[in-house]
């Protein structure tokens, strides 16, 4: 059925390509400009109710200029496939996990450390901190897109198939799925596990054909993406908190009169604001539905012992890159600001 599903959204793919080739950069049938925002997550998430949110504000406030697009659930394609549309114009925006940026710009790798904030309180800061974010965001003009705004993607834990993972010796010898970037697979090597790189929407048929024994996501992937029906525990190791960015195309950002782009910054934060507002729920909903439909085993170890293991990759990455020690200590200040929760899976 998956598989089914992937083909009709691959030909859709092709067909809304072509119409792209021939629409892009100018005017709709009815001379309004399309603008397109790609994603790969399901009708029902908070990156999709923001993204919506964004299209009525957009659609508002100028939508005798722009028709706002939004094709969820992969339809433009794979995340990296559409974070390279959105690099030549095809497409305007997408949002892309953090974690695929920094094979397009390394100044990404700082958020995809683990172990990198205390607490979601820190992270929260962080990412709401201008000075923090807004270098980061703008580096990557000369790969041709903007970061716009950040989006929660809340906190990153391992889910398995049989395997329940109290400790770090757990995940010997099993193929744990990880996002295509070189700091998560050198995480996995750190804890002793087999590192997987591979596309989000190609994870659901490999747990199931045992390609790989388990993943590691936010609670919304158990059910919006139906990992919970493969795998039967969640381990809250809490090992990553790594979020997700809305990108834009830099030509079609900097070519907008100084009018429409106040509006279009003002649409960037209601995609921010109205995203976490509904990730709250939409991750304590999807955990009671894992837990007591799909019959997901919840595990509460203790992060510490993952936490040391995967340290050390802090200093190895700010050695490689070492532009990034002044954001990396300025973080290091709101972890003291905002010390650990004492409840991890609160
Ligand atoms: C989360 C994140 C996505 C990302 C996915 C993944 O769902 O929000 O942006 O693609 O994890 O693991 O690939």
């Amino acid at each position: 059925m998956k598989k089914y599903l992937r083909s009709i959204a691959l030909c859709l793919a092709m067909v809304l390509m072509l119409g792209l080739t021939t629409s892009c950069g100018g005017g709709g049938t009815d001379g309004r400009t399309i603008i397109r925002i790609g994603h790969n997550q399901s009708e029902n998430h908070p990156t999709h109710k923001g993204l919506t949110a964004f299209q009525e504000f957009i659609n508002e406030k100028l939508g005798d200029r722009y028709d706002v697009q939004v094709y969820p659930s992969e339809l433009l394609g794979s995340q990296t496939d559409m974070v390279q549309l959105t690099q030549t114009g095809a497409i305007d925006f997408v949002v892309a996990s953090n974690a695929i940026l920094e094979t397009f710009n390394k100044t990404y790798e700082i958020f995809n450390l683990p172990y990198l904030f205390v607490s979601t309180e820190a992270y929260h800061h962080v990412m709401d901190d201008p000075d923090i974010v807004g270098p980061i965001f703008s580096a990557t003009k000369e790969s041709g897109f903007y970061g716009c705004t950040w989006i929660d993607a809340g906190t990153r834990n391992f889910y398995t198939k049989d395997t329940p993972i109290n400790s770090p010796d757990d995940l010997k010898g099993l193929k744990i799925r990880v996002q295509q970037s070189p700091t998560n697979v050198m995480m996995m090597d750190l804890l002793g596990g087999s590192a997987s790189p591979m596309g989000f929407g190609e994870v659901y048929t490999s747990l199931q054909a045992g390609i790989i024994d388990g993943a590691e996501n936010n609670e919304m992937a158990l059910v919006d993406n139906g990992h919970g029906e493969v795998c039967k525990f969640y381990s809250y190791d809490m090992h990553q908190m790594v979020p997700d960015i809305l990108l834009v195309n830099a030509e079609f950002l900097d070519n907008l009169p100084a009018d429409e782009r106040a509006i279009f910054e003002e649409g960037f934060k209601i995609v921010n604001q109205v995203e976490r507002e509904a990730w709250v729920d939409a991750v304590a909903e999807a955990k009671d539905y894992a837990e007591n439909v799909q019959k997901v085993e919840f595990l509460y170890p203790d992060p510490a012992a993952f936490q040391e293991k995967c340290l050390p990759l802090h200093q190895t990455v700010l050695d490689n890159n070492p532009a990034l020690q002044p954001v990396y200590d300025a973080i290091m200040e709101y972890n003291k600001e905002y010390p650990p929760q004492t409840d991890a899976a609160e």
